[in-house]
C-alpha cells in the first residue's frame, strides 16, 4: 500500500472498471470502459492525486482508495469543466456507445428525476471516498490499510468528516464500513438496477466523523493485523 503516482493512472482506471458492477466488471451495463473512467475517475486522478492511495502487487495496481476533501461539490465542478473534452471525443467517435450505455444513461436520468439518487452535502462529512480491490485481493487487510491511509490524510488536512455511498447489495463492503465505524446517514430504494439485479436495491450513504476522539476508535477498530 502506498501513495498514488502518475504512472498508476491506467491501473486505477482498470480497477475502477473491473469492480463497477457490484464488485464485478462494468461491461455488465456499460460498453466503453474509457468513457466510464473519463466520466467517473479522471476527476480524482487529475485534481486530487494527493488523496489517492493504491494497493500494488509487483508493480500492478490491484486496488485503490480515492476521494475529495470537499466531496461532491468540487468533484461536480471539475467534471463539468471536463465535459467539452468528453463531448469532443464522443463527436469524433472515440468512444463506443451501444445499447447498454444508452439504457444505463436513461435509467440514471430517470432515477435522478424520481429523486432516487443520494448525494450528501454536509459540513459535518464534507469529504467523499471510493474504495475498490480487484477480486482475489479482497479479505486480506488491504482495504483496512488503504482506509487508514486515507483517513489519516483527511485528518492531517483538518477535514472534519467523510461520507460514502454504497448499496445494500455490497454486503462485504457494508460489514467493512461498519467495522471502520461509519454510521448510516440516509438510504433510498432505487429502480435503476432492476434490469440487472433481482430484488430490492437500496442506495445507502454512510458518514464518519474524524475528530480527535474518533482517531483512537477508528484506528482501534481496524486493528493492527491488517497492516501491509
Ligand atoms: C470492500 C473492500 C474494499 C474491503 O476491503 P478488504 O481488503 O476486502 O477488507 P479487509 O480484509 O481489510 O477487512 C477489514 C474488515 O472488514 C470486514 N470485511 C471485509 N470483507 C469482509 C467479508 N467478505 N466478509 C465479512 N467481513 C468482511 C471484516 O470485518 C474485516 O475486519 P476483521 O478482519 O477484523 O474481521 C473490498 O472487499 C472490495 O473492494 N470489495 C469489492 C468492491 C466493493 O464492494 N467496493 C466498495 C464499493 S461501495
Amino acid at each position: 500500500m502506498r501513495p498514488y503516482r502518475p504512472e498508476d493512472r491506467d491501473g486505477v482506471r482498470r480497477v475502477y472498471a473491473d469492480t463497477a458492477f457490484f464488485g464485478r466488471p462494468v461491461e455488465a451495463y456499460f460498453d466503453d470502459r474509457e468513457l466510464f473512467a473519463d466520466l467517473g475517475v479522471s476527476v480524482y486522478t487529475d485534481h486530487y492525486p494527493d488523496y489517492i492511495f493504491v494497493a500494488d502487487d509487483a508493480g500492478n495496481v490491484v486496488g485503490y482508495i480515492l476521494g475529495s476533501p470537499t466531496g461532491d461539490v468540487g468533484v461536480h465542478a471539475h467534471t463539468l469543466k471536463s465535459l467539452p473534452r468528453i463531448l469532443g471525443r464522443l463527436a469524433t467517435c472515440r468512444y463506443r456507445i451501444g445499447c447498454k450505455t444508452l439504457v444505463h444513461v436513461g435509467m440514471s436520468v430517470w432515477a435522478g428525476l424520481r429523486g432516487e439518487l443520494l448525494e450528501i452535502r454536509s459540513a459535518e462529512y464534507p469529504a467523499n471516498l471510493h474504495i475498490n480491490l480487484t477480486a482475489g485481493y479482497r479479505g486480506h487487510g488491504l482495504g483496512a490499510a488503504l482506509m487508514r491511509a486515507y483517513l489519516d490524510k483527511l485528518r492531517s488536512a483538518g477535514v472534519p468528516g467523510v461520507h460514502l455511498v454504497t448499496t445494500n447489495r455490497h454486503r462485504a463492503a457494508l460489514r467493512f464500513y461498519r467495522r471502520v465505524g461509519f454510521q448510516l446517514l440516509q438510504e433510498k430504494q432505487t429502480q435503476m438496477w432492476r434490469r440487472y439485479v433481482d430484488g430490492e436495491v437500496r442506495l445507502m450513504a454512510f458518514g464518519l466523523k474524524l475528530r480527535e476522539a474518533g482517531r483512537v476508535s477508528v484506528a482501534g477498530r481496524l486493528g493492527g493485523n491488517h497492516a501491509t
